[in-house]
């Protein structure tokens, strides 16, 4: 029971990770305030039986609706412990010469916007609270090209950013600041803006599952819960000299190129090998 007496306010918490965490959260003890833009899935968690969660709906790109969750979990609780900034999606899709303005700024509201605001409006009810530590979930995409749309990638890079910002700005309050880098994880993100049949996004989540499961080193693919222990651990006891850090739980995900670690890859190795071994033959 880690989180006993403590107040857990978490955005996105009505699928996936969000959803992941605010159960582990309330079974050890949190009152969990679960938000979500998304009414339906967030009651059912509230309802789930992990332990106390209390669902306020709130769209992450609404300021006013930011500020009204703080202001809802100081209201039900006396304040704010450990505030979760999970919601998100994958943005617009675009590369960088074909996305408009209004595509990138809804990106960035929805990513690094939102994530800002969640701290600003949350400090007022953590301050001065012991233990007080946010969370902040970043990606693997903020490493480098190849994990996500561009939009996405830059704003989770700038999530690793305001992360450090964070934890100075706030280091005076006692309040630490951490981010989350998640690899591949199994979730409804890859399907949820698929225009396609439910039938299709079926068989898509099929075929992702497969895939999950041998995308990195880690024989298997990652889940919620891996993601959920890692923030737990962040904003526990345990976790309380890391601060304006970042845990990637990616299963080795971005340890290298993929022929770095599995031997069935073709690598930069084999065509040296070939051309010494042309050398050698010319050589005779
Ligand atoms: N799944 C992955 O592989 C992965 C990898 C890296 C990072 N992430 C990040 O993890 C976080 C959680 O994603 P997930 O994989 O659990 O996805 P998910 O789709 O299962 O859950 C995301 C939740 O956020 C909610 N949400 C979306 N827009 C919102 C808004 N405007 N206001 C409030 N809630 C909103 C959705 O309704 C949903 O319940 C996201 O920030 C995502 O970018 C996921």
């Amino acid at each position: 029971m880690r989180f006993s007496g403590k107040t857990v306010v978490i955005t996105g918490a009505g699928s996936g990770i969000g959803e992941e965490a605010a159960k582990l959260f309330a079974r050890e003890g949190a009152i969990v305030i679960a938000s979500d833009i998304d009414e339906e899935n967030g009651k059912r968690v509230a309802a789930s039986g992990a332990g106390d969660i209390r669902f306020k709906r709130c769209d992450v790109c609404d300021v006013s609706e930011i500020k009204a969750l703080m202001e809802f979990a100081a209201a039900e609780t006396g304040g704010i412990d450990v505030l979760f900034n999970n919601a998100g999606a994958g943005g617009a899709r675009e590369k960088i010469h074909e996305i408009d303005a209004e595509g990138w700024d809804r990106t960035m509201d929805l990513l690094l916007r939102a994530v800002a605001m969640g701290i600003r409006y949350a400090f007022p009810h953590m301050k001065g609270r012991p233990g007080a530590s946010i969370v902040n979930v970043s990606s693997v995409a903020a490493v480098g090209p190849g994990y996500s749309p561009t939009a996405y990638a830059v704003a989770k890079a700038g999530v690793l950013h305001l992360t450090k910002m964070a934890a100075a700005d706030l280091a005076e309050f006692g309040i630490r600041v951490n981010a989350i880098q998640p690899g591949f994880i199994m979730t409804n993100i890859f399907t949820r803006n698929l225009e396609v049949p439910e039938e299709t996004k079926e068989l898509a989540k099929g075929a992702l599952r497969q895939m999950s499961s041998h995308a990195q080193p880690v024989a298997r693919s990652g889940e919620p819960r891996d993601i959920a222990e890692a923030c737990a651990y962040l904003a526990s006891d345990a976790g309380s000299f890391l601060n304006g850090t970042s845990l990637l739980v990616d299963g080795g995900l971005t340890i290298g190129p993929r022929y770095s670690w599995d031997p069935e890859e073709p690598g930069v190795y084999d065509p040296l090998e070939t051309l010494e071994e042309e050398a050698k033959q010319a050589a005779i």
